[in-house]
């Protein structure tokens, strides 16, 4: 394989989408759309993730220290479009039509059509200049229970078909191109 220097970029390398819902300071449940999360062990499975800028979700997150991640899949792709493209400081943002619940262990609003929900408490925040990392503890995994089938992991994963996106692209679980960020939420009715 002949290879080529390039800027840093992670064009090929697709990334899982989470909406994270946080309370604001009025109690008020607030989504934003996610894609720097992975995986961390200590122990025991643990979550890691990344926040740029100044967003109304990482100021929640650093008050109360817990939110969910929700799994973002083809159904909800242009809800979590709208999510992630309008700013939780736009008064209106929330007024969509969003079916929304509560954690079993953690006080943080999930999303009922997401087929697996974390319950995040964070447990270190380590800032940098503009983006600041968090170690979170998986406090609960809300899970749809269809996924308790006996089903092979191929064939659940192909049915809940979790959206990935990388070059500002979203991908269907099958690698089809679904749109670039800021299109699939034209589709939303406000
Ligand atoms: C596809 C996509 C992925 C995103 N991933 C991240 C991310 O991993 N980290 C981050 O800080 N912002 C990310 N964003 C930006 C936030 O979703 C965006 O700032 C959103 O408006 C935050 O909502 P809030 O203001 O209600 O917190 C992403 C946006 C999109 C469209």
């Amino acid at each position: 394989m002949s290879k080529i220097s390039m800027n840093p970029n992670n064009d090929y390398c697709p990334q899982t989408l989470f909406l994270y819902g946080t309370y604001d300071e009025n109690g008020n449940p607030d989504f934003g759309l996610f894609c720097w999360l992975s995986y961390i062990w200590d122990g025991e499975l643990g979550v890691m993730c990344c926040m740029g800028g100044d967003k109304l979700t990482k100021r929640n997150i650093e008050r109360d220290k817990v939110f969910s991640a929700n799994l973002v899949t083809e159904e909800l792709l242009a809800v979590a479009d709208y999510l992630g493209c309008v700013s939780g400081k736009n008064p209106d943002k929330m007024k969509i039509d969003l079916d929304i619940g509560k954690g079993e262990v953690l006080n943080v609003p999930i999303l009922n059509k997401s087929p697996v929900s974390y319950e995040l408490e964070v447990t270190d925040f380590i800032s940098k200049h503009d983006g600041k990392v968090m170690l979170c503890k998986i406090r609960n995994v809300l899970q749809d229970e269809s996924l308790s089938s006996d089903e092979t992991v191929e064939q659940k994963l192909a049915r809940i078909a979790p959206i990935r996106t990388t070059a500002k692209t979203y991908l269907s679980y099958d690698g089809k191109a679904l749109g670039m960020w800021g299109e699939p939420m034209k589709t939303i009715k406000k």
